[in-house]
This record gives C-alpha cells, structure tokens and sequence, in this order.
C-alpha cells in the first residue's frame, strides 16, 4: 500500500487489533512505529515484526506516557468495541474509551504530536435521513456511542482550544481479515455459519442496510489523516454504498460457494434500519476514494481465510497432527 507518510516515529494503540494491525502493516515499512496494546482483544502474532510491542494499559498513564514519547504521530485505535459491553458497564469502558483518550490528548499536547483518532457511525444512533452527512444529528443510542461522540468533540475541541491537530474518523461497519473477538459483525458470522455449511441467520426481514468498509480503506483515510492540512474535523469512512443484510447473506453463500440455508429470527432490539455515510467530506479534504467493492473484499476475505487455513495445516502437519485452523473472527476499531 502507497504510505504518504515515512520517516516519522508513530504510535499505534491497539495495533495488536483489527483495524490497528492493518494499519501498522502499512507504516512499519517507511517508519519507526510502536505499538501499545494490552492485549484483551489483540494478537500479538498480528503485530508487523518491526514494531515495537509495548504491552501497557490506556488506563495507565505512565503507559501513555512512554508510549508516546517523542512521536510525530498517533493512530489511537485502541477501545471497548463492544456496544453490549458498554451498554453493562457504561463507566468502566467510558474510562478506556475517553478518559484515556483525554489522557492520550494531553499527551499529544507535550508532545507537539498530531492524534488520528477512532470515532465511529454509532455517534449518529437512529439516522433522520440516509446518506448521512457529518452534520447530521448526533444521538447515540448506547454508552459505546456516547463515548465516541465525547472524544470526536474532544478531538475538535482540542483543535480549536489548543491548536493540537486532531482528525477523529468515523467508521461505519468495517470488515476484513483479522476480524476477531467475542464481538463479532455480522460479516464474519455469516461467513463463519456459510463455511460450517450452517443456516445464516438473519435478523429480522433482511431489508436493513449498512454500509460496510474494507479494513484497507479504513487505513487508507487513517494515512490521509494523518497528512491533510484539513485538521479538526471528522470525517465519516465508508463506502456511500448501502447493502442490505440479505443481500449480504445471498452474497456470502456465493463467494463461500456455500449451500446454507438463509433464515430469519427476530429482528435485534434497537437495531438501526438503514445506515449509509456520505463520504464526500472526505473525499473533498482528505483526497480519501474507497477502493474495495464489497464482492472483491469478500472474495479476497475467503481466499486470505483459505490461505491461512492451510499455513495452519501444514504448521499442524509439521508438528504431526493435521488441522483446520480457520482465521478467528470478530471486530474491532
Ligand atoms: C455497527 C458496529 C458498531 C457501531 C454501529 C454504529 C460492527 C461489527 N459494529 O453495528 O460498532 O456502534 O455499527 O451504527 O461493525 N445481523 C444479522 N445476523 C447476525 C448478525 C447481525 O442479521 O448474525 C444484522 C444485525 O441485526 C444488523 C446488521 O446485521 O441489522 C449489522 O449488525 P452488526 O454487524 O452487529 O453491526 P451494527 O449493528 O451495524
């Protein structure tokens, strides 16, 4: 992937995660990067060979503190991604999700480093009108949501209070390889229920719609964050393509060449109908074009899974037992 930025020293929290992971894939080749992750959700086979690991807390800010010492950039990915997670604890996660980004904010500050920041779709809740633009109205419909919208305001704030160059990115639903963890979106379950030639299980009719991004785009507009002059702001990251659930389900049973059945249950409590992002925001100020359709990222997705399933086989086969390990699945942001 073409990296805009080289020759600086980044941090990436989370980077062990989803989303992290990929990201520093992309910058470990052009920069000095360091990684802080906790582990709780990350992996740390995921972490590029040249990054280097420092196995802290968000909570800690003695951790925050020699992570980002002396940085030109950071990539705060790391979170509680679990809506349902927040939903049971709103004031434990709202200490890893804000208060520890205020933490990382402040730092930032003495470091004179510029902070790309995680926010997320959920900032919206229920959307008056689709495509959403960033000015739509902002009502989140759970602690998760209400956190992120706190450090994408935080992340403005700070702009305009202290002159610190933020960028917070709102993500809409995204997918790829590495997607791991008890908190799984609904790609990797159908992709797991098609592979285990298992029924795919809809919620509800089927007619909702979201917009799901490639984790490589994600990072894509991480990179371009990381550069614009266009600070301050937030910007969301999708596709402004919107798919609905069962036409995801009809997909996957093709790309996975799978004989599932397709059923339906009931539909989830809350469950937002249609989500799309307008991505013009982005596009206009940040140059950020997505570049995967959502059948090449799933064709791509089932080949990786083939492909790390078979390294599995042959490590397995090596050490003398055979094996079918498939990639774990799950989110992150
Ligand atoms: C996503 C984000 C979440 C964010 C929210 C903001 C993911 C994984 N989650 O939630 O972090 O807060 O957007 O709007 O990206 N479904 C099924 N069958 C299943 C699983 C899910 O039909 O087995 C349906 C759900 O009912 C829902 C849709 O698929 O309508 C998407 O669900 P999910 O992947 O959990 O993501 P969001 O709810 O959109």
């Amino acid at each position: 992937m073409e990296t805009p930025l080289a020759g600086n020293t980044v941090l990436v929290t989370g980077g062990a995660g989803f989303i992290g992971s990929h990201l520093v894939d992309a910058l470990a080749p052009d920069n000095e990067v360091r990684v802080l992750d906790n582990f709780s959700n990350g992996t740390r086979e995921h972490v590029h060979e040249e990054a280097t690991v420092i196995d802290g807390d968000l909570r800690n800010p003695m951790d925050i503190q020699r992570a980002a010492r002396d940085v030109d950039v950071i990539f705060h990915q790391g979170a509680v991604v679990s809506v349902s997670e927040s939903v049971d604890a709103p004031r434990a996660t709202n200490e890893i999700n804000l208060e520890a980004t205020l933490d990382m904010f402040e730092q930032a500050r003495l470091e004179d480093a510029r902070v790309v920041v995680a926010s997320s779709a959920a900032v919206y809740g229920h959307p008056v009108e689709v495509p959403i633009t960033e000015s739509a109205r902002l009502e989140p419909t759970s602690p998760y949501g209400v956190q992120k919208l706190a450090l994408d305001h935080y992340a403005r704030l700070y702009n305009d209070l202290y002159g610190l160059e933020t960028v917070a990115l709102r993500y809409f639903n995204v997918y790829g390889p590495r997607q791991q963890g008890p908190y799984s979106g609904v790609i990797s379950t159908f992709l797991e229920q098609a592979r285990a030639d298992e029924p795919i299980t809809i919620e509800g009719d089927g007619e909702q719609t979201r917009d799901f991004v490639h984790v490589d785009d994600v990072v894509r507009a991480n990179l371009q964050a990381a550069t614009t002059d266009a600070v301050g702001t937030a910007y969301n990251v999708g596709t402004g393509t919107r798919t609905s659930i069962g036409e995801l389900a009809t997909l996957i049973r093709e790309v996975t060449d799978s004989s599932s059945r397709i059923v339906h249950r009931d539909p989830r409590t809350g469950d937002i109908r249609h989500s799309v992002a307008d991505i013009s925001r982005a596009g206009d100020r940040l140059g950020f074009e997505p570049l995967i359709d959502l059948e090449t990222g799933l064709r791509g997705l089932v080949s990786s899974s083939k492909r790390t399933t078979a390294a599995a086989g042959a490590d397995d086969d090596a050490a003398g037992q055979g094996g079918d390990t498939p990639e774990p699945v799950g989110t992150g942001e």
